[in-house]
């Protein structure tokens, strides 16, 4: 008995190193399928997002937006700190109408005027960059007889103002007429503008506005899109650029491309056209000046010339400046252009195989797609 009892003892202990053995196999080939797994998966990832990296450099519009790198828009954070809501419509500053004349020539339709107050005297000064705007509070009472509210205006000068002492702004106003019941509706705010003498006080808010400032690069290239007074804003980038008086000042010398699309009903409606003409003449190589005059030119089809028509035109240009990462787009003016543009950048996007509304996007993320339109 004790004899066998010593044999199952030695049997059983004998065993033990085999028990091991296929414990030691099978952890070895699950652990072996594990791995299997976690490399395959790992493969799987790997190969999906390099997919997507593809993908992402296959898609054009990405390309280009890519393009918009952190440089670019350090580019244009990095313009010095901009004033906003230095008066609040509580305690608006008090300026000085300078001077109030009209910028049409004869047989033009409607009434646009060039308005210039004095804002000196303020405590604080009322500053003002390139592309911002300003509240006016019109005098009198609406219909409740409560004050009249704000209207916001596009600043028209530059922050040195047109007289260079760096105390005045300018605005550029179309007086809002339309028909109702057989009856002319003049406009609150606009009329009284527009009406305003040398000398009267007009209550000024702002400034506001951070959407259609300029980049500081002075090599970016500037696409400009307005209608009517929509060129406000452009006056003031044109006049950053290419007045000498304002180039010495800035201290910052434009060598990028300058392209502005014009939209105005007739020729006798373009605003400031002599001086743009000007700018033309001088930097033919870094100012492009291209109107549509919607009452006397037609499109392709016969229709009304308008700014979206010129983009068609000049469309593989457009695309060629939009490639560069250095070009930013400004839209300024009727609201009603915005579904015209984006339908005349759509068809030609697809032309080049862009997604132009996802390639608007991307820019305007890059902070190169501008718009303020009204
Ligand atoms: P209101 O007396 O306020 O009348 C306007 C109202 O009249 C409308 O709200 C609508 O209810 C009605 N109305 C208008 N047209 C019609 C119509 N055809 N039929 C029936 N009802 C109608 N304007 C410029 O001239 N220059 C600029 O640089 C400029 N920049 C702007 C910038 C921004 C950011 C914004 C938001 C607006 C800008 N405007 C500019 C427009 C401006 O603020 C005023 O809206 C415009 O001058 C009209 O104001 P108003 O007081 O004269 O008209
Ligand atoms: P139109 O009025 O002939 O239809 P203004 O402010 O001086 O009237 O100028 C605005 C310009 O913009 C005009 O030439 C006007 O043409 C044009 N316009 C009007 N509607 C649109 C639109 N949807 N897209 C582009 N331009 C437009």
């Amino acid at each position: 008995m004790a004899y066998s009892e010593a044999k199952v003892l030695i049997g059983g202990l004998v065993h033990i190193p085999i028990v091991i053995g296929i414990f030691w196999l099978i952890d070895r080939r699950i652990g072996k399928r594990f791995l299997t797994e976690k490399l395959a998966k790992e493969n799987k990832a790997k190969a999906k997002s390099g997919a997507a990296a593809k993908a992402k450099e296959e898609a054009p519009e990405n390309a280009i937006a890519q393009k918009a790198t952190s440089k670019e828009n350090l580019a244009k954070k990095a313009h010095p700190v901009v004033p906003v809501n230095t008066y609040k419509p509580r305690t608006p500053f008090l300026g000085t109408v300078l001077e109030n004349y009209s910028l049409l020539k004869d047989g033009a339709i409607g009434r646009v005027n060039h308005i210039t107050f004095d804002l000196s005297g303020g405590d604080p000064q009322l500053k003002y960059v390139e592309g911002q705007s300003i509240g006016i509070i019109p005098e009198g009472e609406d219909a409740k007889g409560k004050p009249h509210k704000i209207r916001l205006y596009s600043i028209a000068s530059t922050r040195h103002g047109d007289n260079m002492a760096g105390s005045t702004v300018s605005l550029c106003v179309r007086q809002l007429q339309y028909e109702k019941d057989g009856e002319t509706i003049n406009g609150v705010c606009s009329s009284y503008l527009c009406d305003i003498a040398p000398g009267a006080k007009i209550k000024i808010t702002g400034p506001v506005g951070k959407e259609m400032l300029l980049p500081e690069d002075e090599n970016a290239n500037i696409i400009m899109l307005a209608t009517g007074t929509g060129i406000a804003p452009m006056r003031a980038y044109l006049r950053r650029m290419f007045e000498p008086k304002e180039k010495e000042k800035n201290n910052w010398n434009f060598k990028g491309k300058a392209w502005l699309f014009m939209g105005a009903p007739k020729t006798a409606n373009l605003l400031y056209d002599a001086d743009f003409e000007h700018y033309k003449s001088q930097f033919p190589d870094n100012f492009r000046y291209t109107k549509a005059i919607s009452r006397e030119q037609n499109n392709i089809k016969g229709g009304r010339m308008y700014i979206q028509d010129r983009v068609l035109e000049h469309a593989d240009e457009i695309f060629s400046l939009i490639e560069d990462p250095k070009t930013y787009i400004y839209l300024c003016g009727l609201k009603g252009m915005e579904p015209g543009i984006d339908e005349a950048l759509i068809s030609a996007a697809s032309a080049k195989g862009l997604d132009w509304i996802e390639l608007r996007s991307k820019l305007k993320k890059a902070k190169r797609w501008n718009v303020e339109t009204y």
